[in-house]
């Protein structure tokens, strides 16, 4: 029938955007590439964002690529090593590019001049 058709396709159109809804209002863009690998890897101790749980606050964040991997490698203090099985090297990478997009420009690192 045409009328229950017609509602159908307005509750599908209702319900998708009601699904959809959240996603559009919290972030326009795509999760970052980096936030897989960090939510897998280092939320557990440092918490969602970066935002520190347990384990020390990584944002803002402001070590090199090299830094953190060897920090993630070798582990220090209370942080234990975390081997290529669990986080690539690839990841890794976009872990600290993750946890830069994250830091505010003038407390990045390599604080790019204008962005
Ligand atoms: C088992 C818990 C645990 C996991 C998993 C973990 N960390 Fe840590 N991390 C710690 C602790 C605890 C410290 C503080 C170590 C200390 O100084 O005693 C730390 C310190 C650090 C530091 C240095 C912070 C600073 O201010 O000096 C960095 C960077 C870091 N972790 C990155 C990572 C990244 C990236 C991952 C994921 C690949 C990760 N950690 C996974 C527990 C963890």
């Amino acid at each position: 029938m045409m009328t229950s058709n017609a509602r159908r396709v307005m509750w599908l159109v209702a319900v998708a955007c009601c699904a959809l809804s959240p996603l559009i209002v919290a972030k326009t863009d795509e999760p970052h590439s980096g936030q897989a690998p960090y939510d897998r890897t280092c939320k557990v101790c440092h918490g969602a964002e970066g935002k520190g749980s347990g384990a020390p606050a990584l944002v803002p964040f402001a070590m090199d690529v090299e830094e953190l991997l060897i920090r993630v490698r070798e582990g220090g203090g209370e942080m234990p090593p975390i081997s290529e099985n669990r986080v690539s090297d690839d990841e890794v990478k976009q872990i600290a590019a993750y946890l830069a997009s994250l830091t505010p420009p003038a407390d990045r690192a390599d604080a790019p001049p204008a962005r």
